[in-house]
């Protein structure tokens, strides 16, 4: 394996103002970014990034390097670890060495910005049939200026006469698919087209698409694969939209470059898309450097329904939240946001469905709920969907599904048991691992579950003391009052004598609690990942409470106070980012 070329390409994919933004929270400064130095205490920041060459400064401690540094210093890994953490979030497969080094790429790059400024410029030119085609579509002059809009005119070989007369070799520009060669000849590939750049998170051009003006075929023609342009790895429109997609801790996936620009257009601008192919886990890595919350917003039609189920299974084994948005006007976002405006938009944004209800409505409108056979694919086909899930989440679906069907909760969880069975088999450390993972569904069923699990063992009661706060919901906090007054050490609390004691509310609750929370067996697990959501919950809670003191302290009278909030908000985020609670 060539690791020196793996590294490059790690430098290429991860932009470090991405990487470190995720610890130290960075504000612009001209043309750097600004933050608070995580290698030494200081109040007033003095810790710089610089986007254009890659590097970060700390002006008060003198740390200062690249990307892999950064990660090598902040984590506490050594050069190979630090190598192999990133390349796995930014998909670098280290076992394979087929990247050029990085000389050699640069190269490509270099041509095809060349190429991009060509085609932008001919579009700038006082009247071409590209731009009239883009003002026709509604785009503003700023708009197609933000995303390098470009056009190729009708002739033969303009690129490629213009290329060659700054000294480009032809072998590469046939690589990058700009140019085609015929009996001894040179044509440019895209001609008569508009030119929509690729431009990946570190601003390289890496490839182009180009549109048709009218109905011709093929609608859009792409660059080839070539050194710098893996398909897999990239996803269209995200150089200009990552920032928001971190900010709003969201991305909406669409399927086609005028998606994302019409949608950005119209100030909806944490989108991207994956360019009418289907979702790789390398592009749903990627959206996870900025959020884990996805909203797929494919076409209406069966082709973009289809893609859609593929996505959201990419997405949600890579760990994210995935809902589906349903166009309800027009084919696709474009027509629909240029149709109805971007508050239509964002209340269809509202209206997404988490992708398992999308699944099971899906379904449900293929199958025949009239007959007992239909009943029995239907119920087979549900079971497979909710099994993906979460037991606490599964819990919610089947008591819904319940409710829809004629079926009975009992017959959809038997079915998914039998479903299971497989993984039943798995070794107890792997299962305890992925359950690990699952989440505690919302927190009013957090809260039942823990009532639920303290009924079944007294011990969870003094355990449970700390996180009283997380009590939110009234009914369920009384209930907890109730159960703790009755706590007697080494003693299971007495449900008659607990009923006793409650209103006619908690009552019927409490009676909900015990008839419907499932516990799965392994209680011990189930009060661990309650907990542990109880304290992220907090610890995210304190994160912001920091944030918002430090920005209104003063600076010279509360000079300790801010140095032990900083330092706290460090320990805070370094915890974050390492996914735990480790000391
Ligand atoms: P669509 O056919 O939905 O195109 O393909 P669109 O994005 O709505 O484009 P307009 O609005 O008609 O101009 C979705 C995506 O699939 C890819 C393109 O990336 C396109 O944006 N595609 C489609 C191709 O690569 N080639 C094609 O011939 C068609
Ligand atoms: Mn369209």
């Amino acid at each position: 394996m060539k690791f020196e070329n793996a590294v490059d390409e790690i430098k290429n994919r991860c932009n470090i103002v991405d990487v470190i933004g995720r610890c130290v929270p960075l504000k612009k400064a001209g043309s750097n970014y600004k933050g608070v130095c995580p290698f030494h205490n200081e109040k007033t920041p003095s810790f710089v990034v610089s986007e254009e060459k890659q590097i970060f400064t700390c002006f008060g401690c003198g740390a200062s390097g690249d990307v892999i540094e950064f990660v090598q210093r902040y984590e506490n890994l050594d050069f190979h670890g630090a190598v192999q953490k990133l390349a796995e979030e930014c998909g670098v497969d280290l076992t394979k060495s087929s990247f050029g080094t990085e000389s050699r790429k640069e190269v490509y790059y270099e041509w095809n910005r060349e190429a991009a400024a060509y085609f932008y410029k001919v579009f700038r030119k006082s009247v071409n049939p590209g731009i009239a085609y883009m003002q026709k579509r509604g785009l503003k002059p700023e708009t197609l200026q933000k995303f390098g809009i470009g056009y190729a005119d009708e002739n033969w070989d303009s690129l490629y006469r213009y290329l060659k007369g700054k000294g480009a070799d032809e072998r590469i520009l046939l690589s990058l698919g700009l140019i085609s060669d015929s009996k001894g000849r040179y044509y440019d590939k895209f001609r008569n087209r508009v030119i929509f750049p690729i431009i990946n998170t570190r601003g390289k051009v890496i490839g182009f698409g180009g549109r048709v003006l009218g109905d011709g075929t093929p609608k859009y023609l792409n660059s080839p694969e070539s050194p710098v342009f893996l398909k897999k790895n990239n996803l269209y429109g995200l150089n200009l939209s990552r920032q928001d997609i971190n900010k709003e801790d969201c991305a909406i996936l669409v399927e086609g470059y005028m998606d994302v620009i019409s949608l950005y257009q119209h100030g909806i601008r944490n989108v991207a898309a994956s360019l009418g192919t289907a979702l790789t886990e390398n592009q749903a890595a990627m959206l996870k450097r900025y959020t884990n919350n996805v909203i797929l917003s494919y076409d209406a039609d069966e082709a973009g329904k289809a893609a859609a189920l593929r996505g959201m299974d990419i997405l949600h084994k890579a760990g994210c939240k995935v809902k589906v948005l349903h166009i309800s006007d027009g084919k696709d976002p474009d027509e629909f946001i240029k149709k109805n405006g971007r508050d239509a938009f964002r209340g269809l944004l509202k209206e997404a469905l988490p992708f398992a209800d999308y699944k099971l409505a899906l379904l449900k409108e293929k199958s025949d709920l009239r007959t007992t056979d239909g009943n029995v694919v239907f119920l087979q086909k549900a079971a497979e969907i909710l099994r993906e899930l979460s037991p606490v989440e599964a819990d919610i679906y089947v008591r819904k599904l319940a409710a829809e069907t004629h079926i009975s909760e009992g017959a959809i969880r038997m079915e998914m048991r039998g479903a299971k069975s497989e993984a039943n088999n798995v070794p107890s450390e792997k299962r305890r691992s992925e359950t690990k993972k699952t989440q505690i569904g919302g927190r009013d069923l957090l809260e039942r579950n823990l009532i639920r699990l303290m009924l079944l063992k007294g011990t969870y009661i003094p355990r449970t003391e700390p996180y009283a706060s997380a009590f939110k919901d009234p009914v369920c906090y009384r209930i907890y009052e109730v159960i703790r007054s009755l706590y007697q050490s080494d003693e299971e609390i007495d449900l008659k004598k607990l009923e006793d004691s409650l209103d006619n509310e908690c009552a019927v609750v409490l009676g909900e609690i015990v008839e419907h929370i499932q516990l799965s067996g392994n209680d011990e697990q189930m009060f661990e990942d309650c907990i542990e959501h109880i304290r992220i919950g907090m610890r995210e809670k304190r994160e912001a409470e920091i944030i918002k003191l430090l920005e209104i302290m003063d600076e010279e009278k509360e000079k300790t106070a801010i140095e032990d909030l900083t330092k706290e908000l460090m320990q805070i985020q370094r915890e974050k980012s390492r996914g735990g609670f480790g000391a």
